[in-house]
């Protein structure tokens, strides 16, 4: 099912908004107020709601290309954390595992990276780590590292690829990651290394790492972008607000 802004509403209900939102708020981030991206581009939001990749032509036009179909990457970072006994959330401590860790020790699969299209699927990635550690049990420290650094390749193989191909499909000027997942080095690292090989000639544009996941400056600056003057007069106080 489509919306009025051509975007997919799976089952009608307001995920869609909240992640408009994310990117509207990523697009208008503060660390990007002073050096405005050029349209058209491509944003990667991974969050721990969202995993969404979204085309915007020009402010106001908004496309929604694809996103998870279960696990936002955080989320599936923040469970896998979970069953390898890491600190919440997860994010962070398997980033920092990963760099004592041999990625090439375990091979998971990054779900619908052949797929063609958009979407991305994580929930999967929790099943197998689980499936593995099963028989590992206690986990010793450098198995933890291996894996944290073997499903962080799996997650940031998909990201980086579909994000890059759409960028290329739809010719961006500019590429923007945002969500507390966009904090991840080897995942800004990856986004670097693979759009200079493949020569994308979009600019990319990511918020400082504190930035990332902080909520408040994102709608700040989305309130500055979308500022008009509202006499008080005309300001309507409505406590029985809802949102279907
Ligand atoms: N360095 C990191 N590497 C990987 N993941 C990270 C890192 N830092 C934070 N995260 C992940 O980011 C997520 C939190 O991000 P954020 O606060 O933007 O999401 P949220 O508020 O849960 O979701 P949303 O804003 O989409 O509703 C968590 O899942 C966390 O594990
Ligand atoms: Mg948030």
């Amino acid at each position: 099912m489509t919306d009025n802004r051509g975007l997919r509403t799976d089952s009608g209900k307001t995920e869609i908004t909240a992640s408009v939102e994310s990117v509207q708020s990523a697009i208008r981030h503060p660390s990007s107020a002073f050096r405005p991206p050029a349209f058209p581009l491509i944003a990667l939001i991974v969050s721990g709601g969202h995993t969404d990749l979204i085309l915007i032509k020009n402010h106001g036009s908004i496309e929604w290309l694809g996103g998870t179909r279960d696990d936002a990457a955080g989320e599936s970072l923040d469970k896998i954390g979970r069953l390898l006994g890491l600190p919440y959330p997860g994010g962070p401590h398997i980033e920092q595992a990963s760099q004592r860790g041999d990625a090439s020790r375990f091979t998971f699969p990054s779900p619908l990276i052949d797929s063609h299209d958009f979407d991305f699927s994580f929930s999967g990635l929790k099943t197998a780590v689980f499936r593995e550690t099963q028989t590992m049990q206690p986990l010793s420290y450098s198995t933890i590292c291996d894996l944290s650094a073997s499903v962080q390749k799996a997650i940031i193989d998909v990201l980086v690829k579909k994000t890059l191909t759409a960028a290329k499909q739809f010719g961006a000027k500019s590429l923007l990651l945002g969500g507390g997942v966009a904090a991840n080095n080897k995942l800004r690292e990856q986004f670097e290394l693979e759009a200079r090989s493949q020569k994308l000639g979009a600019k990319i544009f990511v918020p400082p790492k504190n930035l990332c996941t902080d909520n408040a400056a994102m709608i700040a600056a989305t309130a500055f972008f979308n500022y008009q003057t509202v006499s008080w007069q005309k300001l309507d106080a409505n406590p029985s607000l809802y949102f279907n």
